[in-house]
């Protein structure tokens, strides 16, 4: 199996006060949309002054590797597709909070699972799943103009904030 790396450039929140793609995140009818497509009575936008609202460039031969993500469920919203590459892959439920399924990760890995979908998002879609049981990556950008990619974080609690020690883990600088 060829090695995969997972490189991109993020901006944080703080990075993107004004403008409107954090407006759209704060617009409290898209938070009640996607309250009600994943059957959740409220969503909440996020109190951390980073990771509410990343936006993440991916330029040609970068990709992001398979992965499960921690959060109960993800929402992107993507702002300029590739020229080609860059497709969202992914595999329904493959793990449960009872069963983690490592048959089936491995197979997965292999490149062998048969349920494994790919969507070649637009510039304008919304995607929201549940990446915590749902393994994704994302596939080789090809071409000069990158992918970029809003990505929200709602929970269904107000105020959740990473610690300092999450936010140097993930962004390499805490705020
Ligand atoms: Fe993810």
């Amino acid at each position: 199996m060829a090695e995969v790396k997972t490189s991109n450039r993020t901006l944080c929140a703080d990075q993107l006060l004004g403008n409107p793609v954090v407006s759209i995140y704060e617009w409290q009818p898209l938070a009640e949309f996607i309250a009600l497509v994943m059957g959740e009575s409220e969503l909440h936008t996020m109190k951390d002054a980073l990771a509410r609202v990343n936006v993440m460039a991916y330029k040609e031969g970068e990709s992001l590797n398979w992965h499960f993500d921690r959060s109960e469920f993800t929402t992107t919203l993507l702002l300029q597709a590739p020229q080609s590459g860059g497709e969202f892959e992914y595999r329904t439920n493959l793990r449960s909070e009872e069963d983690p399924n490592y048959k089936g990760v491995s197979q997965l890995l292999l490149g062998s699972d048969p349920l494994k979908c790919s969507i070649n998002p637009k510039p304008g879609t919304l995607n929201v799943f549940r990446g915590i049981n749902t393994p994704h990556r994302v596939t080789k950008i090809e071409g000069s103009k990158e992918r970029i990619i809003a990505v929200y974080s709602y929970y269904d609690n107000p105020g959740v904030k990473f610690s300092p020690e999450e936010q140097i883990g993930f962004y390499g600088r805490a705020l």
